[in-house]
């Protein structure tokens, strides 16, 4: 993309900052060091993995967009900068689980692989907590309409198989990720946020190590080596 210029910061997230650019469909994601969890309660850095998120994420983005599925995508700039079309942020976490990492909910074991996967939505909204709903709360309070809803549900099914697929060749169990779609300007649903150690809980396949940020959350050290596994799997793939 040529002529793109960096213009004015239009918000900073967590992990991310976000810049507007001369282009009105367009802005630039910047991925931070910065690490939290257990909204924002939590606060650390993880060195590098900023440069490690943009990277595969912008990898994992292009994998499923060649799968058909759309995606913000458009360019990598630079090592922690991406350029991505504009959307608003449809205010729902997507989660699908192929294994039991809501075992305390209910009951049941850490890792217990279920037969299908699962999928279940959070409000996206830091002062409540991000709390679980479903599809009738997010059409009652306009956060998504039927439609909406029914396209996003078959959207995360898809890169979720794509996704398993992906890891499975890394010798990585994909166990749940986080996914946000976004609205484009003319109304489009397209894949949006990041796809990284930070959104995905991914297990070593032959020891179950866990290679994510559960290790940032839960205090488990070797917090920086597991995203640079990750990264050196992808790099070698
Ligand atoms: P959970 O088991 O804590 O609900 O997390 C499910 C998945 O979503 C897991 O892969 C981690 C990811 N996640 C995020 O990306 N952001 C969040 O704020 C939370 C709570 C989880």
């Amino acid at each position: 993309m040529e002529n793109i210029e960096k213009r004015e910061q239009l918000y900073e997230g967590k992990a991310k900052k976000v810049y507007a650019t001369n282009d009105p469909n367009l802005v630039i994601v910047d991925y931070k060091d910065d690490a939290t969890a257990f909204n924002g309660e939590k606060k650390g850095t993880i060195t590098g993995k900023g440069v490690i998120n943009n990277v595969m994420s912008n990898h994992m983005f292009q994998l499923l967009e060649q799968q058909g599925v759309p995606t913000h995508f458009v360019e990598q700039l630079s090592e922690r900068e991406t350029l991505v079309k504009k959307v608003s942020i449809v205010p729902l976490e997507v989660i699908i689980r192929n294994a039991g990492s809501f075992a305390k909910r209910f009951g049941v074991e850490e890792g217990i692989v279920f037969d299908e996967p699962t999928i279940e939505f959070s409000y996206k909204n830091d002062e409540l907590g991000d709390p679980l709903m479903n599809a009738y709360h997010a059409i009652a309070l306009k956060a998504a309409t039927r439609e909406e809803i029914e396209t996003i549900k078959a959207m995360a099914f898809k890169v979720n198989e794509v996704m398993k697929q992906y890891f499975d060749t890394l010798n990585v169990i994909l166990v749940d990720f986080k996914l946000e779609f976004g609205k484009t300007a003319d109304g489009k649903i397209v894949l949006a946020d990041e796809i990284s150690p930070d959104t995905c809980r991914l297990w070593d396949k032959t020891t179950k190590e866990k290679l994510d940020k559960d290790r940032f959350r839960r205090d488990m050290g070797g917090v920086e080596e597991a995203y640079q596994e990750i990264m050196k799997r992808a790099r070698s793939a």
